[in-house]
This record gives C-alpha cells, sequence and structure tokens, in this order.
C-alpha cells in the first residue's frame, strides 16, 4: 500500500522519516514529480531503479536545499556558481564532477565521475528536503519508459503499491523536466532541453554545445555509452572457476581462490548486488591492481529483476575498450 501524504507539516515528517528509513518517497517538484530516497543509501538507489523497472542504470539527478549545499558535494567553477545563483531554486542541473568525499552513493551516478546537482523551486520539495537533511536522489516518478507524472494520481498510477508514499502537493507548475548542462568539461553541453531556456543560459555563460539530439522523448544517457566508466582491470564475465590470480566480484555462497574479493550479496540478492556493484568494481580495480591481479572475473549474476541493469553494466565494463 502507498500512503497519500498531504504537503502540510505532518506529511512532510512522515515522509522525511520513511526517506531517512530508506524508503521510497514520491514528491512533488515544479517540474514534475520525482521518486525520491536518501542518496547517500545505496540500498534506497537501488530500490529506485527496482521499482522503476529500469533495465539500466541512469545516473539520477540529486536535490539539495541550497548552492552552498549542494556545492559542497561537487567541485563548481565560476561558470557553474554564475547560472546557479541566477536560476536557483528552479528547473535547472548541472552536472559537475564530484568531490573526492562526496557521501552520495556512487549508483546515484551510475558510477561515473560526475554529479547532477539541482535546487527545486518548490515549497513543499524544499519542506521535504530540509526535513531529510540529506540530499534525495529522484528521477521522474514514472515506470520506465512512460512519461513524467505531473500529479500524485500519475504516480500512483505508475508506482502505487511499489513505494511507500507519494507526497501530495498538487499539480506541478512547469510540467516539463530541468533543464540539463553539464559543466563537467570545457564546453557547456546541453544534455537535456527542460524549464529554462538555451536562450537564457547562453545569455550568462555564451554559446552552448547541443548534446546529441533526443531520442524517444529522453537524450541517450551517458549511463547508455559502451565507454562510460570502465574499470582500468580487464573484466571477465560469467566464470565459473576463478584463477588465483584473478580479483572476484562474487555473487551468492562464497568461492576461495581469488586474490582478493568482493561479495555483492552472499544472500543472492539482485538489488543488494546493484546497490554494492560500483563501489565493487572501483574497490577490486584499486585492490586488484595493488595485490597483482590480471583482471575482475565475475560471477554468473541472474538476469532477473535488477539483475538485468547489473549485467547490463557489466557487459559495458567487459566490452572491448575504445
Ligand atoms: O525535473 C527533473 O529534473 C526531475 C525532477 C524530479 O527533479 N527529475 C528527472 O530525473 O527528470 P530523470 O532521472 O528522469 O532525468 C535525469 C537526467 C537524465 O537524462 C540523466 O541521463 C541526466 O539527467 N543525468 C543525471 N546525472 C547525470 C550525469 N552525471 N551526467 C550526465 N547526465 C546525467
Ligand atoms: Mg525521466
Amino acid at each position: 500500500m502507498t500512503e497519500v501524504l498531504r504537503a502540510d507539516k505532518a506529511g512532510v515528517t512522515r515522509a522525511a522519516a520513511l526517506l531517512r528509513d530508506g524508503a521510497l518517497v514520491s514528491f512533488g517538484t515544479e517540474t514534475v514529480y520525482g521518486l525520491g530516497a536518501d542518496a547517500t543509501n545505496a540500498d534506497a538507489v537501488a530500490a529506485i531503479f527496482h521499482a522503476k523497472g529500469r533495465p539500466h542504470f541512469n545516473p539520477l539527478i540529486c536535490h539539495y536545499t541550497s548552492l552552498d549545499s549542494a556545492f559542497r558535494h561537487v567541485v563548481a567553477d565560476e561558470r557553474a556558481r554564475r547560472v546557479a545563483q541566477r536560476f536557483w531554486p528552479g528547473p535547472l542541473t548541472l552536472v559537475l564532477p564530484r568531490q573526492p568525499d562526496c557521501p552520495v552513493a556512487l549508483l546515484t551516478g551510475a558510477g561515473l565521475d560526475t554529479l547532477a546537482v539541482r535546487v527545486p523551486g518548490h515549497e513543499a520539495a524544499m519542506a521535504l528536503l530540509r526535513e531529510v537533511g540529506r540530499p534525495i536522489a529522484a528521477p521522474s516518478a514514472n515506470r520506465s519508459g512512460q512519461v513524467s507524472p505531473t500529479s500524485a494520481q500519475h504516480v500512483l498510477d505508475g508506482l502505487g503499491g511499489r513505494i511507500a508514499a507519494v507526497l501530495d502537493s498538487g499539480p506541478c507548475a512547469v510540467g516539463v523536466e530541468s533543464t540539463v548542462l553539464d559543466l563537467s568539461g570545457p564546453e557547456p553541453t546541453l544534455l537535456r532541453p527542460g524549464g529554462v531556456t538555451i536562450q537564457d543560459l547562453e545569455s550568462l555563460l555564451g554559446p552552448i554545445r547541443r548534446g546529441t539530439p533526443p531520442t524517444g522523448g529522453e537524450l541517450r544517457s551517458p549511463g547508455l555509452l559502451p565507454s562510460h566508466y570502465a574499470p582500468e582491470l580487464p573484466v571477465r564475465l560469467n566464470v565459473e572457476t576463478v584463477a588465483e590470480d584473478e580479483a572476484l566480484l562474487a555473487f551468492g555462497p562464497p568461492v576461495s581462490g581469488a586474490r582478493c574479493q568482493f561479495q555483492l550479496s552472499a544472500a543472492g540478492s539482485t538489488v543488494e548486488a546493484a546497490a554494492r556493484l560500483f563501489e565493487g568494481l572501483r574497490w577490486l580495480d584499486a585492490e586488484g591492481s595493488h595485490v597483482g591481479a590480471r583482471g575482475i572475473a565475475v560471477m554468473p549474476i541472474p538476469d532477473d529483476g535488477l539483475g538485468v541493469a547489473v549485467n547490463d553494466r557489466l557487459q559495458r565494463a567487459a566490452a572491448p575498450r575504445g
């Protein structure tokens, strides 16, 4: 059962308690309804992908109460400060490099070195963020492949029964998603058109490069690119027998023999495996190199539930490097 909460003090308090507990709560913003989870809790973020039924990990937007709190987790240069000061709170998302000590779960950013951050211009969303006291990761609150919801009823139509609660703050004023602007490189790049126009951004930043044109209403996600973060060590999939000079990404009952290993889920849960995947790949890459492993061996992971997304990501990690 999904609780429908009114966006008053009691509703916000309840929604915040659920989020701090690792549950999923949908909430209204000025753009569309988001499907929120504590961004620092990898298990909660994995549950987002599970609820949405996504076949792959898309990097998610992290929501903050203020420019200062957002820019503590990413590296913001002068350009980022200029646009943020002008358009936050509001329908603008900035993609920036993660700070080395950023506490946001790697899964939130789909394992990337960058993080998308936004301060929503919406009273109830702000009240919720303040009450939670942590960044909230939130994609649009629709099932994968469906359109973004702009009312609590839309959310219930798609996700009712799959999430703990929806904080009903009425219809969304903007109705389209935020503009996604990538400022992680030297050239400002528009990744998704949205609530803030490109002309408004260009008046502050000068010419902005357009990312790949939208397909099916959404831009190609960096999470879909084959070159998207891959470990330095070669990756071998569906390994039944691990060599003693390999680093092992384990799943299920423990096996011995590897030079070092990282357990994704001893219990064989694909949701737990999703939550630990990027952490595991990074750890094995570093530790494996340290102990002289020649590659990363990955045990078979069932291709159902979040296992589909885990395997999709692993296949990219194992693909020939371009
Ligand atoms: O208006 C919105 O932005 C809504 C509300 C809830 O804030 N959220 C939303 O999230 O639309 P979502 O997950 O449906 O879209 C996020 C977009 C995707 O196109 C994703 O690829 C991009 O932002 N994105 C997120 N992190 C990124 C990153 N590190 N690098 C590049 N693109 C990123
Ligand atoms: Mg979406």
